[in-house]
């Protein structure tokens, strides 16, 4: 067995873990407990942290994230036509845009964040009978997502997330702290995944209900995370580079920063605009649009200002569209325009990923034809 080696000297991972865990009180806990040096577990290797050689792991460079301004785009005509050519290039180009003017009223929005907030700053006996790793729980808190690889450093942050298969959850399964707004949350989520079902599907020359029809975006993973003060921020990551795996996220966050992307070769930030909402192309959607659309990597870096808040809305097939194989939309492919990817069961992709764990490469070249 490799011996771990982060920078931090040689310990026993899994006995970490084992503690980390057995608290069940998540990073927070850790806080809570007045760490002033990070267990080693969450100690990332020098290369996880700096992947460009001239940047600080906190220090992206300053970019200009497009800013898509819905208003007026259920009227239809000019300014939908236009909304629809900036979300071509921004879902080309950038595979991350911001929303404006989405109808999503602030006060909802702003209400999801201090519920957020309040279900992780509850005393931590009301949180531990949630604490799961198990992905099949459709309502779980815990830190990292799910299960570490052999390894893996774990990184700064807690999630509480909530899945409404479907679009269905049963309000009895969300903790009191934040049901009501998670509830009023998710149905603005829904009605916006139908927007953007829509626009999508002209940006890439269908139908408008051709989305909407393929139940790709039918089921909502509502994660809503929580990345505590760190007190050592430059040697962690509140949660490290990877590209989603959904069709599409749309991500709130609140005043406080730290998401970035990796745009050029660099990390970027995207600084938070109060009321705005972020989409972000996911790699499924990369797939099904034959890479008209990019799913782009991004992190949270780790500060020491905090708590910081998001919630992440990640769109997922309703369950009769994941019985199906998915693969490279046929409208989309020709013969001077072939497709890249093979059919799959989301199941299997789903897999590949959980075999992966936390710090994977992209998953797309797997599903590449010429790698068969
Ligand atoms: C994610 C993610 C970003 C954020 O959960 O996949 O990228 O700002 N979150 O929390
Ligand atoms: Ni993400």
């Amino acid at each position: 067995m490799a011996v771990p080696t982060n920078g931090n000297g040689h310990y026993d991972w899994a006995k970490e873990v084992k503690e980390f865990d057995e608290t069940k009180a998540g990073v927070k806990g850790l806080v809570d407990a007045g760490v002033t040096k990070l267990p080693r577990l969450f100690v990332h290797p020098r290369d996880k942290l700096e992947s460009h050689p001239q940047i600080k792991s906190t220090d992206g460079v300053k970019i200009e994230l497009p800013t898509i301004d819905f208003e007026g785009v259920k009227d239809g005509g000019a300014r939908r036509r236009e909304v629809v050519e900036e979300i071509r290039i921004a879902g080309q180009e950038w595979g991350f845009f911001r929303i404006v003017n989405h109808g999503i009223p602030l006060h909802t929005m702003d209400a999801m964040l201090d519920a957020v907030r309040r279900f992780h700053e509850q005393p931590t006996e009301e949180k531990m009978p949630l604490y799961s790793a198990d992905s099949r729980k459709k309502v779980r808190f815990n830190s990292n997502n799910g299960p570490l690889r052999e390894n893996e450093s774990a990184s700064w942050s807690d999630i509480l997330t909530c899945v409404f298969q479907d679009d269905h959850l049963d309000p009895e399964d969300i903790p009191l702290a934040c049901r009501r707004e998670v509830q009023e949350y998710v149905k603005c989520m829904i009605e916006l995944r139908e927007t953007m079902a829509e626009l999508l599907s002209e940006a890439l020359g269908l139908n408008s209900d051709y989305l909407s029809r393929m139940e790709c975006m039918k089921s909502e993973a509502l994660a809503c995370l929580y990345y505590p003060t760190c007190p050592e921020p430059e040697k962690t990551l509140g949660t490290p580079k990877h590209s989603d795996t959904t069709f599409l996220t749309l991500l709130m966050q609140d005043d406080i920063g730290g998401l970035q992307i990796l745009h050029d070769d660099k990390w970027a930030d995207v600084p938070p605009v109060h009321g705005a909402l972020i989409a972000n192309i996911g790699d499924l959607m990369q797939i099904i649009s034959n890479d008209k659309f990019t799913s782009v990597e991004h992190r949270v870096v780790a500060q020491a200002v905090g708590p910081r808040i998001s919630v992440a809305c990640f769109l997922m097939p309703s369950q009769r569209a994941a019985a199906k194989p998915f693969g490279p939309i046929k409208e989309l492919v020709s013969d001077e325009n072939p497709g890249i990817y093979r059919e799959f069961m989301f199941r299997e992709y789903y897999e590949y990923y959980k075999t992966k764990g936390q710090h994977v490469n992209s998953a797309l070249p797997h599903f590449w034809i010429s790698k068969e």
